[in-house]
């Protein structure tokens, strides 16, 4: 099988990629995944099956264009050929050239481990961004209504007890007072700077009076690599009895840390109750007021 084992799927802001770390190798795959191609509209020669380069484009969510990805075909870094005089590649190729991509552009710190067996969270809680592994989810099942605007990571989480919502942070359509618990599980990294203010205060609107929001993050520091234009994590994370290997990446855009956290969050009026760094990796614990 081409892709072995998955591990670890490494989410990238605006793409939406994801990227498999398979034997310590960083391997850039598609968000559709390449065993979910069949909705392309590509050909099929000798049963093996191409994808143009408007295919691919959509495939990265368009992180190249498709003059860009054209040049890489031009090049030879798409392992390609020509079908009714356009670029088209396989599975593999494309799978390779992703896998290559990803080595080129994803700044990667050393895996991080958090242990969530211990921590606690009562009552209903909202999980922001929690499409993908859905880790709050696999921890608290029913407790938790996840939200994410992203379609397609609520359909691809782990199946759980959550209700899963598609809904923006930006604007959350519950009514004040609603949770006892929201927690935001290395989403605030995906979420454009500009728009922290207004999720912290949702969050905190949507929180009942002494109901505590808890969030996870990491360490982005100054960009300091022109090549690299997205920094990336792999975590080893805990839960009771078992471990979830997953990586995340974002556009590398912005610098964040728990400080910046804790001063957003004071601002709109949380009162900090925990606050804890562990490596490269934060977790804060706040209450509303
Ligand atoms: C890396 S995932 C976070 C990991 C996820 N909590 C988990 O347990 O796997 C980041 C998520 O944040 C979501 N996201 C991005 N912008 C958002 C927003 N404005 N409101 C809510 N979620 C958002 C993305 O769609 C993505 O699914």
């Amino acid at each position: 099988m081409l892709f072995r084992t998955p591990q670890i799927k490494i989410f990238i802001l605006f793409l939406f990629s994801k990227i498999t770390n398979l034997n310590n190798k960083k391997v850039l795959l598609l968000r559709k995944s390449l065993k979910k191609l069949s909705g392309y509209c590509m050909k099929e020669v000798d049963d093996v099956k191409f994808y143009d380069v408007a295919d691919i484009c959509e495939m990265i969510h368009k992180y190249l264009n498709e003059e860009e990805i054209t040049n890489y075909f031009e090049e030879g870094k798409i392992k390609g050929k020509k079908i009714d005089n356009k670029w088209h590649a396989d599975k593999e190729a494309i799978d390779s050239f992703l896998e290559e991509l990803a080595k080129e552009k994803v700044f990667f710190i050393d895996t991080q481990k958090i242990d969530l067996t211990n921590i606690k969270l009562e009552g209903r809680i909202l999980d922001i961004g929690g499409g993908g592994e859905g880790v709050i989810a696999q921890f608290k099942d029913e407790q938790v209504v996840a939200i994410d605007p992203n379609k397609k990571e609520l359909e691809d989480a782990p199946h759980s007890g959550a209700l899963n919502i598609i809904m923006d942070a930006k604007e959350l359509k519950f009514l004040d007072n609603t949770f006892d618990t929201a927690t935001a599980f290395f989403t605030m990294m995906y979420i454009p700077v500009i728009d922290h203010k207004k999720v912290f205060q949702e969050i905190h609107r949507v929180l009942k009076l002494n109901g505590e929001f808890v969030l996870w993050d990491v360490n982005i520091p100054d960009r300091n690599s022109k090549e690299k234009d997205l920094f990336g994590l792999n975590l080893e994370i805990k839960i009771s009895d078992k471990t979830i290997n997953r990586g995340f990446a974002t556009l590398w855009d912005k610098e964040q840390d728990m400080q910046y956290f804790s001063n957003l969050a004071k601002s709109i009026g949380f009162k900090i109750l925990e606050q804890k760094v562990e490596n490269e990796i934060f977790y804060l614990r706040y209450r509303k007021k």
